[in-house]
Parts: structure tokens; sequence; C-alpha cells
């Protein structure tokens, strides 16, 4: 089955930008964590980066269709900043029945007061928050899990 492994805005920088708060490895890292993760419990991933919203919404929805098919069994989304301002993202998720692990490489609830809401927790089955990039994995394995 296919897993998409959703990133939005900024996280294209991960490794130089705030690592204090990002840490050092990049998003090339992060899909060969998540490439190898999905390959040992039989899924494939796909990963997807984008700064624009209306292209992450265009994903979730071809994934949406995907799962609906019975090919695909969701997505790990870390929406970036978007998390905190986008009903759309919200309502794509929603409206396509994606299901979602929201993940968050910093903890987001020790950070400015403007991260502590999320558009996309009310509607992910999982939020996985503040274990670095290792998120990712855990993300992955809660989906499959959560698919059995
Ligand atoms: C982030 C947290 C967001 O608040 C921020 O805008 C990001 C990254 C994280 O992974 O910790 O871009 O989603």
């Amino acid at each position: 089955m296919k897993i998409l492994v959703l990133n939005g805005p900024n996280l294209n920088l991960l490794g130089t930008r705030e690592p204090e708060q990002y840490g050092h490895a990049t998003l090339a890292d992060v899909q060969h964590l998540c490439e190898l993760t999905a390959k040992a419990l039989g899924h494939e991933v796909e990963c997807f980066q984008s700064n624009h919203e209306g292209e992450l919404i265009d994903k979730i929805h071809a994934y949406g269709r995907l799962h609906r098919d019975g090919q695909a069994l969701g997505a790990v989304f870390n929406p970036g900043a978007f998390t905190h301002t986008s009903v759309a993202l919200h309502d794509a998720i929603k409206g396509t029945g994606l299901p979602v692990v929201e993940i968050h490489i910093s903890n987001v609830h020790a950070r400015e007061a403007f991260r502590h809401h999320s558009y996309v927790s009310p509607v992910a089955k999982g939020v996985v928050v503040g274990l670095g990039i290792q998120g990712y994995a855990l993300a992955i394995q809660g989906l499959a899990g959560s698919a059995l």
C-alpha cells in the first residue's frame, strides 16, 4: 500500500533552518527514514514537499481517491506554518476522508502561543509532536498499525 509523506512550507530548508529547533537532518534524510520504515512494514512511500497551500490540497485530493480505491493507507503530514492558519487544509482532509497523522518535528506546545493551535489536529487520526525527525517513522508505524 502507498503512504504519502507530505511536507509543507519551509521544510525544504531542513538541515540549515533553525537547527536548534529542527536539528541538522535534511529533507532527504527524512525521505530515507520514511522509505526504510515503510519498507519494513511492507508498504511504500511517496514523499512530496511544497511551499504552496494549493499543491498540498491537490495532493490530499489525489491520495483521498487512492485511499478510496484501496491503494493508499493515508498520509503522514507536517503542514509547517499552515498548521496554524489553514482552514482549507482542514477541509481537504475532512472532505476526502484521507487518514492523516499530523507530525511536528519541534514541540509546538513549548513554543510561541500562535503555534499552540492546529487546524489539522481535529481532522487527524493522531498527532506526533516534538520527537525530531524520528516522529515521521512513528507516524508511519501508527498509520500502518491503525489500518490493521
Ligand atoms: C513545524 C512547526 C511549525 O510551527 C512551523 O511553522 C514549521 C515546522 C515542526 O515540524 O515543528 O514550519 O511544523
